[in-house]
């Protein structure tokens, strides 16, 4: 069988966005998942918010979890488990959100090794020190 036009057309479309949804995957898969939570850029308005950003998220982590493996590890676990033994936030953090949700259900493991992977190498961003830090 031989291709016509359109359909070859169709496949080199679909392989390029293919290569393009790879690249952007982690990163669509957390603003799908998670950043009605956790918000990617420092919140405008503090009192609207109902989760530690993820530049907070990720300082925190990083600070008990420097290891990329064990941060990674941590994450998957936490996101599905969630418990406040296991937690790092700040106990203030906690008394103000409670605990996280269990996302069991929302997110599989397998996508969770994606995003939090993401998360390690692009959070927080160079020159944070804190969500009370202005630069
Ligand atoms: C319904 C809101 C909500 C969603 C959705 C959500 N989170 Fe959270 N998350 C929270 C809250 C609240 C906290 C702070 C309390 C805590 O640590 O349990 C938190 C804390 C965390 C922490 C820090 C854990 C710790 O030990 O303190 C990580 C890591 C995290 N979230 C990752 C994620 C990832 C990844 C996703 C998406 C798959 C996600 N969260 C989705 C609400 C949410």
């Amino acid at each position: 069988m031989k291709f016509g036009k359109p359909v070859i057309l169709t496949l080199t479309i679909l392989a390029l966005s293919t290569q393009t949804y790879a690249a952007q995957n982690a990163e669509a898969l957390f603003d799908a998942k998670c950043a009605m939570c956790h918000t990617k850029t420092r919140p405008a308005d503090m009192s609207k918010v109902t989760a530690p950003a993820l530049m907070g998220v990720m300082r925190h982590v990083k600070m008990t979890y420097p290891k990329k493996e064990d941060a990674i590890k941590f994450m998957v676990d936490y996101v599905l488990e969630p418990s406040k033994e296991k937690a790092i936030c700040m106990p203030e953090k906690m008394k103000r959100f409670g605990l996280m949700p269990s996302q069991k259900g929302n997110v599989t493991k397998e996508e969770l090794e994606v995003i939090t992977i993401w998360m390690f190498d692009n959070f927080p961003p160079k020159g944070f020190r804190g969500m009370r830090q202005q630069n």
